[in-house]
């Protein structure tokens, strides 16, 4: 009989074991899981909010976890800030920035070990005042370092554990994910910089383009601005709006291909010199074109001359056939050139632009973009960039006369406002 429990003793032990490994299998099958996953996740994507949101999400669901955060690291001035912050004191928190060695996580930073903390309330290294401007009440926590070839990344931390405290299986999983992480972050960041100095770069060349005439300083950036505006009222989807934006920004690149002489020719210009200066779309559809990267933005740059009407240049295009970024960086053309002074005349206001504007709807400028641009008018969405003109004019607000307004509009005017020739505009 002794034996018989003894044996049943045994048994039961074995099967303790049994389920405790079974357990600890499951939790690492889980690990591998969640890493796997995070790996498809962060490498999909390029960025930088998204990485970070997806990783915390994952570190959340593999500890399970109240909350989580992830704090960058700033070699410039050896920080660590957050760059994604949620809720309603999320703006709260993007302020907060911890020296090395500062809280937990600068703790973690300056000794690039993870932390276990069960009473956070009682960790004297916790920086509590992340939790006062954020409102949230952490009771424990874990923070692990993100490194890569040594060299730190972040910290990830996850906070307030579900059952009530962290394990140190727990600890394991965060640091499974830390190396995947960092190198997300890395191509992240990598990405996010070469993407910033191509705008840089794009700017800085536009910027020079635009210069050459001191009547259209800023010009292309400011029709960037109105078309994305515009886009967004539309209800565009992010894709489409970056398109439209670099389009509008390289809208009147051709303009290199134009010599001085015409370009900043004041007065009439001859026939000639007119034919040539409507070249530039097409000269600037032909050097996106060398670029199999630049080539989905040369429609919005070849056409944004093309009204509905086929009045437009350089083909003649007429209604639906004239793509819609063009329609839309037409229409973003025309209202900077109007809020913009000219040597023949003072600049309009924005509402005096939206009338004139309006009267070229629908035969030579697309009805919907037009609204979505008076209504971007109207929220106070085009504001700021108008600002940025120097040249323009307070709004006068009182409704304006279609003849009140009419002003002699040169050749040369034609085609910085973009206007048909032979249309009511034209001299
Ligand atoms: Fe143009």
């Amino acid at each position: 009989m002794e034996d018989y429990q003894g044996r049943i003793a045994e048994l039961e032990t074995r099967v303790a074991a049994l389920e405790q490994a079974l357990q600890q299998a499951r939790q690492q099958a889980a690990v591998l899981q969640a890493v796997l996953s995070l790996s498809t996740q962060v490498f999909a994507a390029s960025d930088l909010k998204a990485t970070l949101t997806n990783i915390m999400r994952v570190a959340e669901q593999l500890t399970d976890a109240e909350a989580s955060a992830l704090l960058l690291y700033d070699e410039a001035t050896d920080e660590l800030f957050f760059e994604v912050a949620t809720g309603e004191k999320g703006e709260a928190v993007k302020e907060v920035r911890l020296k090395r060695g500062e809280g937990i996580a600068g703790r973690v930073l300056q000794t690039g070990e993870p932390m276990l903390v069960p009473d956070a309330a009682k960790e004297p290294h916790h920086a509590k005042a992340v939790d006062a401007q954020t409102g949230f009440v952490t009771r424990n926590l874990i923070a692990v370092p993100l490194l890569l070839d040594g060299q730190p990344k972040g910290v990830l931390e996850v906070l307030n554990a579900h059952k009530g405290q962290f394990a140190p299986e727990d600890v394991t999983a965060l640091q499974a994910m830390a190396l995947l992480s960092a190198i997300a972050i890395d191509k992240a960041q990598t990405y996010q910089a070469l993407h910033e100095l191509f705008w840089d770069l794009v700017r800085i060349i536009v910027a020079a383009l635009d210069a050459r005439d001191p009547y259209t300083r800023g010009h292309s950036e400011r029709v960037m601005h109105y078309a994305v505006a515009i886009a967004e009222e539309m209800g565009l989807s992010e894709e489409d709006r970056q398109r439209v934006a670099l389009s509008a920004l390289l809208h009147d690149i051709g303009k290199i291909g134009i010599p001085d002489g015409i370009l900043l020719k004041e007065g009439h210009l001859t026939e000639v010199e007119f034919s040539i200066i409507k070249l530039h779309p097409e000269i600037g559809f032909r050097i996106l074109q060398q670029s199999s990267r630049l080539r989905p933005y040369a429609d919005g740059v070849r056409y944004h001359h093309e009204r509905l009407s086929g009045s437009g240049y350089p083909l003649g295009l007429k209604g639906d056939a004239i793509p819609l970024d063009a329609r839309i960086i037409a229409v973003a053309d025309m209202f900077d050139a109007l809020t913009s002074q000219r040597p023949y005349r003072q600049a309009f206001s924005p509402a005096e632009a939206i009338s004139l504007i309006r009267q070229q709807v629908p035969h030579e400028l697309d009805e919907t973009v037009f609204q979505a641009l008076q209504r971007a008018w109207e929220k106070g969405n085009l504001a700021s960039f108008l600002s940025r003109n120097p040249f323009v004019a307070p709004d006068r607000q009182e409704t304006t006369e279609q003849g009140a307004i009419g002003q002699t509009v040169t050749q040369r005017e034609a085609f910085n406002e973009a206007f048909p020739r032979g249309g009511a505009f034209s001299a």
